[in-house]
């Protein structure tokens, strides 16, 4: 192992996903097992640009795996974006000794993470966000978690459907990505899954299959919609109008962004700390890490952002397949 990093910085960016602390912890401890000092950064790029950082010692992540949200906040930082934001950053880094960065967030981030580099300072990008929309990874911190919340209130809102016979439209999280609506889908045993990945028929794909359905004596039915589509207002009006049964729409939002992480997220985001660091102390800089058939995997940065993740097509077809009853 190559070493010759001694004074590192970690920061989470972005919107937050559970498992970023467990993250943060993963980093903070391979650095101290490596004899490396740790600076927690406050609030994203917002806290480069500000000098906003604490020397994150191996007990003070003692107890955070378990918790949701991020214990370093979490910013978008408008000022980063600009090349005048980026010079405070770096100068901060160089007056701090701050040798590397580690970043934990999305794509937006590992933006960030790019120009820093470009302007000298090595980094280290960690996916964390609940869209799993990260193409070089099968799995982004976060995902499982916002998964399992939302099929907890979707398995509920199926109670109170089920109780009054409608259809509820439920719209979940993604951005223009829609593996957290089909992941749900399929779990909730969705009758229609929209997502702005693939086209749709409102004839089609839902009002047909609920009047099939009436007719096979089917009473409700759940509707799930990524936030990409955007349409769920306008949608349970029409499923409304032209089924004559009642529809009521839910929008899930930020609830699933926050929880304790589960047992996935805590152990993904643990072992993806450590290979940021790992990488790092052997010299390989400007990279993402990610988990890909369970193996950890390091790219360059800039490839990938480049690499496009597109649904899986089976996980889609299943969510399809699986909604005909009859
Ligand atoms: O990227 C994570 C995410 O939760 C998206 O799913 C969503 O579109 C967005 O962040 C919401 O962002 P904000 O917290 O700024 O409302």
């Amino acid at each position: 192992m190559t070493q010759k990093y001694k004074r590192i910085a970690v920061l989470t960016s972005g919107g937050d996903a559970p498992g970023m602390n467990a993250a943060i912890r993963g980093v903070v401890r391979t650095a101290y097992a490596n004899g490396v000092v740790t600076l927690g950064v406050r609030r994203g790029y917002n806290g480069l640009i500000n000098n906003d950082m604490f020397e994150l010692k191996s007990d003070d992540v003692s107890g955070i795996t378990g918790r949701g949200g991020t214990v370093l906040f979490t910013a978008r930082s408008e000022e980063f974006q600009t090349e005048a934001g980026v010079q405070r950053a770096v100068k901060a880094c160089e007056y701090m000794g701050i040798e590397a960065v580690v970043v934990i967030g999305g794509d937006g981030s590992f933006r960030g993470a790019l120009e820093l580099s470009k302007h000298g300072i090595p980094t280290i990008g960690i996916p964390g966000t609940i869209d799993n929309d990260i193409a070089c990874t099968n799995y982004t911190i976060g995902f499982d978690t916002a998964a399992n919340t939302a099929i907890d209130a979707i398995d509920k809102l199926s109670d109170t459907s089920q109780s009054h016979e409608r259809c509820s439209v439920v719209e979940v999280m993604g951005r223009r990505a829609g593996h957290l609506a089909v992941y749900v889908g399929i779990a909730t045993g969705a009758i229609a899954v929209l997502v702005p990945e693939r086209p749709y028929d409102i004839e089609a794909d839902i009002i047909q299959k609920i009047q099939d359905g009436k007719i096979h004596g089917r009473t409700h039915n759940i509707v799930i919609v990524a936030e990409g589509v955007g349409e769920c207002r306008e949608l349970t009006k029409i499923i409304q109008e032209r089924t004559k049964m009642e529809a009521r729409e839910t929008i899930l939002g930020h609830i699933q962004r926050g929880g304790a992480p589960s047992a996935r997220d805590r152990v993904t985001a643990a072992r993806l700390g450590r290979h940021a660091v790992d990488i790092l102390l052997e010299g390989r800089v400007n990279r993402v890490v990610g988990i890909q058939e369970g193996d950890m995997r390091d790219f360059d940065i800039a490839e990938a952002l480049e690499m496009k993740k597109d649904l899986q097509e089976t996980m889609y077809e299943t969510s399809r397949i699986l909604s005909l009853s009859m």
